[in-house]
């Protein structure tokens, strides 16, 4: 863990401007979305976007996303698709991201994109995300703010408890209300499913007014949010689990019972916002194994089986 003084900066009008004063200086700041916190940098700046990789232990061949306050300051990074701009106009601020073609001058670090000839953009909907990126005045390059291959943080004491001391500050929101990280939509060759996410591909889907592509194995970039072994905790886990074996602790949903339940109900909404929090609670307490009950595999249930999935593939 590194030494260094992170603030933990109250969402006011003074938290903001710290945060953005810290951003523009070259600094590292945890941010609240609606769907997880991300660790900002100014994406225009090579050092700073580099500080992220270092910081997360993240291979650099991993592209990040660039957040933008509008569509019109992500139009000036990207080449928009006429299905880009249904989906953008559907959509944002919103828990969204578009792989486009990114302009030439767009200004942005190459380290960003990784090199790529696209960028990854989003407009988060979150108050405080868009009063952020508004007084920085500029694009903020954010991965989730969690150690590579980790759980994604959903309150600013999971960004304290993994980076503290390797960041200038984290801005705290509270919980982030959708829990998942944004549905990630690229236009090579038609719209297509690059990670499910915090927008159900049923809604993508009727807004085309068609089926997204599949991901194709040989296209995809290996990037974190698509390798096999990813978001991961301490313990093992067990998918579609019925009830806990010995030395193992249950996470319930609907009608199967656990330690912690998702939800009581089986509201996948609620499901979502709960699902990094409760595995790092489960997580917690040592034991060797997480039993995962099932959860049904449409809306937000396909990125929560995603994100379950490979939490529990064999770590590399
Ligand atoms: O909700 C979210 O998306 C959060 C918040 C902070 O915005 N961010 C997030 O970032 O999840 P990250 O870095 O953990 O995931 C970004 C993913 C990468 O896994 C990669 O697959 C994809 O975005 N990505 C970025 N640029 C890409 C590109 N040019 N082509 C294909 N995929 C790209
Ligand atoms: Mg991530």
């Amino acid at each position: 863990m590194g030494d260094l003084p992170t603030e933990c900066l109250d969402a006011d009008d003074a938290g903001l401007q710290r945060a953005a004063a810290i951003l523009k200086a070259g600094g590292l700041v945890a941010f609240p979305t609606e769907t997880v916190y991300g660790l900002g940098a100014s994406a225009r700046d090579d050092r700073a976007v580099a500080r992220i990789f270092e910081a997360k232990g993240r291979p650099r061949f991993n592209p990040l996303i660039a957040h933008a306050a509008d569509v019109e300051a992500a139009r000036g990074i990207a080449r928009f698709t006429p299905e880009a701009d249904r989906l953008a106009a559907a959509f944002w601020p919103g828990p969204l991201t578009l792989v486009l073609p990114i302009r030439e001058g767009a200004g942005v670090s190459p380290l960003v994109t990784a090199g790529l000839g696209t960028v990854a953009l989003r407009v988060p909907a979150h108050p405080l995300a868009q009063r952020l990126l508004r007084a920085v005045g500029g694009p903020v390059a954010a991965p989730s703010a969690n150690p590579s291959g980790r759980l994604s943080p959903t309150r600013a004491d999971d960004v304290i408890g993994t980076l503290g001391g390797r960041i200038e500050a984290v801005l705290d929101g509270g919980p982030c209300p959708v829990g998942l990280e944004s549905t990630i939509v690229g236009f090579d060759g038609g719209a297509r499913l690059l990670r499910p996410g915090g927008l159900p591909a049923e809604a993508i889907e009727a807004c085309l007014g068609a089926p997204l592509s599949a991901r194709t194995e040989a296209g995809a970039p290996t990037s974190p949010g698509q390798l096999a072994s990813h978001y991961a905790p301490e313990a093992g886990l067990r998918l579609n689990a019925e009830a806990a074996m010995p030395g193992e602790v249950m996470l319930g949903f609907g009608d199967v019972a656990g330690d912690l339940s998702l939800s009581h109900g089986g509201d996948l909404t609620e499901a979502a916002a709960n699902l990094f929090h409760h595995l790092r609670k489960l997580d917690q307490r040592g034991a060797a194994r997480i039993a995962v009950a099932p959860i049904p595999d449409h809306g937000l249930g396909r990125a929560i089986n995603d994100r379950l999935r490979r939490a529990a593939a064999p770590r590399g």
